[in-house]
């Protein structure tokens, strides 16, 4: 079954979080595939610090747990705590150096959890929370609390507004857009995320210390091969997405005018209704904590 088929009755965790996508198999398939993707779209260098020997790893949001085990193998001698909401499924074998803590990262943090105190992660990687956190601010003071002095963050988040070749804006379907930033806004969240990294980590007192940014293009891109894969994850996104309408809007639209935007977006992604060059910005921003 596919992520976006019609027939499906997606499984969701049972949290008052306001993350609203599935963490059922096929959704596990998907996240799979857009991981393969950027995988190959960054040509095999997923993980963008130059860190060297960090003691104690933290995935955020670890999904199937694919970054979660690829940090495990690429730094042995860490210890690799991946953290999400929902349970981490068996894709992969777990390795020595892994644990998992099921939680919301911030509740997690606050409540005092042994696992992650304050001072005591030399990394943390946060990839693809642009829907799961409320309120950017908080969740980067959370993560220089935990860092040690000179530690790492990673964040890879996606700036969900459309740019043409030249990188300018260009419109879908501005009623729709604007009405799905305008309702995720009010709930504390950024759908441009992805833009706004650098000024997030500024204000959580960490100071930058690399940033690269991927186009995922809407079309395909015949000179830019390594983003045929990433290009097939783009167009599923409006689809992928629906689920987070009902949980963002139906106390300010009906429900029939929420069926109406959904589909106004999922049209506007369609090949016909865009142009090659056409993309959404994915940010990749490492921040690292100062030495004292
Ligand atoms: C889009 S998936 C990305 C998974 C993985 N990072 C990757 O890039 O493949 C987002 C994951 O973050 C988890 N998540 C969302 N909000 C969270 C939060 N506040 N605390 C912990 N986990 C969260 C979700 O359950 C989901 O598995």
């Amino acid at each position: 079954m596919e992520a976006g088929d019609s027939s499906r009755s997606p499984q969701y965790h049972d949290t008052t979080a306001a993350y609203a996508l599935p963490n059922d198999s096929p959704e596990h398939q998907r996240l799979e595939a857009q991981a393969r993707a950027l995988e190959t779209q960054m040509r095999g260098e997923v993980f963008h610090a130059a860190i060297s020997n960090p003691r104690r790893i933290v995935d955020i949001g670890c999904g199937t747990g694919r970054t979660t085990v690829q940090l495990a193998a690429k730094y042995p001698d860490a210890q690799v705590i991946g953290v999400d909401l929902s349970a981490v499924p068996s894709l992969y074998e777990h390795p020595r150096n892994v644990a998992y803590i099921q939680g919301e990262f911030n509740k997690l943090v606050t409540s005092g959890d042994e696992r992650l105190s304050p001072g005591s992660i030399d990394y943390v990687l946060s990839r693809c929370l642009i829907l799961g956190v409320t309120g950017w601010p908080g969740y980067f003071a959370n993560i220089g609390g935990l860092l040690a002095p000179g530690g790492y963050v990673e964040s890879h988040e996606v700036d969900i507004t459309l740019r043409d070749a030249n990188d300018n804006r260009v419109v879908g379907d501005r009623e729709a857009e604007e009405a799905f930033h305008y309702l995720a806004a009010r709930k504390g969240m950024d759908l441009a995320t992805g833009s706004h990294l650098v000024s997030y980590l500024e204000e959580a007192n960490l100071e930058i210390a690399g940033q690269q940014v991927y186009r995922w293009p809407i079309l395909p891109m015949p000179d830019a091969p390594e983003t045929d894969m990433v290009q097939k994850i783009t167009i599923q996104l409006p689809t992928a997405m629906q689920a987070i309408w009902n949980r963002l809007g139906t106390d300010v639209y009906p429900q029939e005018k929420l069926d109406e935007f959904r589909q106004a977006l999922i049209r506007s992604h369609e090949p016909e209704a865009r142009q090659v060059g056409d993309h959404y910005n994915f940010h990749v921003v490492v921040g690292r904590k100062a030495l004292d």
